[in-house]
């Protein structure tokens, strides 16, 4: 059974190995955190329900002495303050990211580099340079804005949600887009649902792109979907399960595209990142899509090496 560390311990992380020990995924779970009480605490926290899941050991170190993972979760860094952006996360936290990724360098043999902080994309695609590895750096991309516009059209149609197939792509942030022409639910694409209205899924749509600042506005910080998302994608990833999420890649020519990280539908395997698909999109998506990929291509710019 594989060794997964998590570095950042807080809200996210933590939330992250309560969701991997729920699904008996690691039999090692690392943390690591430049607050090592914080860590040491949540380790303890975590261990006590250890009789209720699947046993594992929790341990707490240092970046230094944790190599040997087979995937790594990156979530350090912090969060937005009520009225921030993603994107003003970026100073601080590709500081945090770079400095991590140096470190991880020397582990061997490579782990998945599965990146959640944010602004994710941007992370990605300096965890990707930082790295260099093939296929084994990713970001949770839009698996969340994807599983919350799933939930909102469910609500909204009366269906539910885990029978609504379909993608948020581009970027974790603002210029994020619903690629309409992926959704379906029964084989209707959505414009032929029986309840169809425009309106209703494009109010969905605006309140998953508004979900994080609202939730955020309330209660400060978000980490109970991420966590779920992590799980998810960590176990298609360990249990070779080739399932399908959007997370975000460096695309290698996708669409046109290439030395930018986005998110675009993504076979998940013990190899990593197996495959990255092309699904057609009507024109305006894929002007939706390249306009991510400038907003995050400019971002990189302000912080590139
Ligand atoms: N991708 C997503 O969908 C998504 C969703 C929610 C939050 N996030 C992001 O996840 C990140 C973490 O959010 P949070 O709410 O857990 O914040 P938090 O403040 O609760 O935890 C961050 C932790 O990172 C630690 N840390 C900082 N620098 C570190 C370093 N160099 N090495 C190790 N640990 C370090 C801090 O000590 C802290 O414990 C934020 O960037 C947030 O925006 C992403």
């Amino acid at each position: 059974m594989p060794r997964i560390a998590v570095v950042g311990a807080g809200l996210v992380g933590s939330t992250a190995a309560y969701s991997i020990l729920h699904r008996g995924l690691a039999r090692e779970l690392v943390l690591i955190d430049t607050d090592r009480a914080r860590a040491e605490g949540e380790a303890m926290d975590l261990a006590h329900g250890l009789s209720f899941l699947k046993t594992a050991d929790v341990s707490v170190r240092s970046l230094e002495d944790a190599g040997g993972a087979d995937l790594v979760v990156l979530a350090a860094g912090r969060n937005s303050l009520p009225g921030e952006t993603r994107m003003d996360l970026l100073a601080d936290n590709a500081v945090r990211i770079r400095t991590i990724c140096a470190g991880l360098k020397r582990w061997s043999p490579r782990p998945i580099v599965l990146v959640v902080s944010n602004p994710v994309d941007v992370l990605t695609e300096l965890a990707w340079r930082e790295l260099g590895w093939k296929g084994r750096v990713l970001g949770s991309g839009t698996s969340l804005d994807t599983a919350r516009l799933r939930v909102l059209l469910g609500r909204d149609f009366g269906f539910d949600p885990a029978s609504i197939h379909g993608y948020v792509l581009g970027e974790h942030g603002d210029s994020e887009f619903a690629a309409w022409s992926t959704v379906t639910a029964g084989g209707l694409g959505v414009r032929d649902w029986p309840a169809y209205d425009e309106s209703k899924a494009l109010r969905s749509f605006e309140r998953t792109r508004a979900a994080g600042y609202e939730i955020i506005r309330r209660k400060r910080a978000t980490y109970f979907a991420i966590g779920a998302a992590v799980g998810v994608i960590g176990e298609a990833l360990l249990r070779d399960q080739r399932s399908i999420y959007p997370v975000s890649v460096p695309l290698d020519g996708q669409y046109g595209l290439s030395g930018v990280s986005l998110s675009l539908p993504c076979v998940l395997g013990r190899a990593g990142v197996v495959q990255v698909l092309e699904p057609k999109l009507a024109a305006a998506e894929k002007a939706a899509l390249l306009r991510c990929a400038e907003v995050i291509r400019q971002a990189v710019s302000t912080v590139a090496a």
